[in-house]
């Protein structure tokens, strides 16, 4: 028998959420019976609105902002990554129970291995620009693909020091002006922080001590092409924007719930671009 499958997103606000765009593409592609839905709950009744879903009978649900830590106190399973990271966005419902796991590490590698399949990230340093939760993730990332170094700067230095808990001999943490970064060994560069965002002051960065052949990542992707990415442009740089990573850290999750690991494609990238 097969069954209707009930998957969502839930955030608060969660208007402006894309995933829906994302998962109702594949459902259609795959030609599955499913839904997707925004869900938005507030902080107040958490935990009796997340036994609600359990009791519509949703498989389990995407977690965003302000809900990737306090979902992790309702899981009764986190998954290695998840608990590394410190935070959940991904939860499958089985028997009741959540389980919690975290996609945008392998969003993240999966976008750069897709964008510039020849990139080695063995064969030089990183340096990760902001220390909030998607750096956390990034920096993951990039530690189990055995990046040597990875240098962290952000305007509040304490946060870059708690990331360097994750591995204090492969972790560097520098000042947000860069003057002891020396980036001349450096062949990634990843924006982590919200600035070159819509509504946000863009980010200046000075590209002239950085190598010609390092690519430069944005993850902001409202605009798809921000100042940073821009100047790496004119600078030589190869570019990496920031949609790869939201659908690619999709992937996995649709595979828990629906049972496909799903493809990127064309035509999901201009829905989602729209
Ligand atoms: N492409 C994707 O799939 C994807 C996935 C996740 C996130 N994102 C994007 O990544 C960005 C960060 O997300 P997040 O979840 O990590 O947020 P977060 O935890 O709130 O971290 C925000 C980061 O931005 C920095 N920042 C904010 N305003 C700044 C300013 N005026 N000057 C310098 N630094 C500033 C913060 O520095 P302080 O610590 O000093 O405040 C912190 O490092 C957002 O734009 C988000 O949309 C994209």
């Amino acid at each position: 028998m097969s069954s209707f499958i009930k998957a969502g997103v839930i955030g608060h606000p969660i208007a402006h959420s894309k995933s829906p765009i994302i998962h109702s593409h594949w459902i259609e592609k795959y030609g599955l019976k499913g839904s997707y839905d925004k869900i938005d709950i507030p902080p107040d009744n958490f935990k009796k609105d997340i036994s609600t879903l359990i009791d519509q009978g949703y498989v389990g649900f995407n977690v965003t902002v302000p809900h990737k830590q306090t979902i992790m106190a309702l899981c009764d399973y986190i998954d290695e990554t998840a608990t590394a990271i410190g935070a959940v966005n991904t939860v499958k419902i089985i028997d009741n129970k959540l389980h919690g796991y975290n996609t945008d590490a392998y969003g993240f590698i999966q976008n750069i291995k897709q964008s510039v399949p020849e990139f080695n990230f063995t064969s030089g340093a990183a340096l990760v620009l902001g220390a909030g939760g998607a750096a956390r993730a990034i920096v993951y990332g990039l530690l189990n693909q055995g990046v040597p170094e990875i240098i962290v700067t952000n305007r509040t230095i304490e946060k870059s020091f708690d990331i360097m808990g994750l591995d204090n001999k492969r972790i560097r943490v520098v000042e947000w002006d860069l003057k002891e970064a020396n980036l001349k060994n450096v062949h990634l560069v990843v924006n982590t922080t919200s600035l070159g965002m819509k509504g946000q002051s863009p980010l200046i960065f000075n590209l002239s001590d950085l190598p010609k052949q390092a690519i430069v990542n944005d993850i902001v992707y409202a605009p798809l092409k921000t100042n940073l990415l821009t100047n790496a442009e004119l600078s030589g740089n190869l570019t990496v924007t920031g949609i790869g990573m939201l659908l690619h850290q999709a992937r996995p999750a649709f595979e828990k719930w629906f049972g496909i690991m799903p493809e990127v494609d064309d035509a999901l990238i201009e829905k989602v671009l729209a």
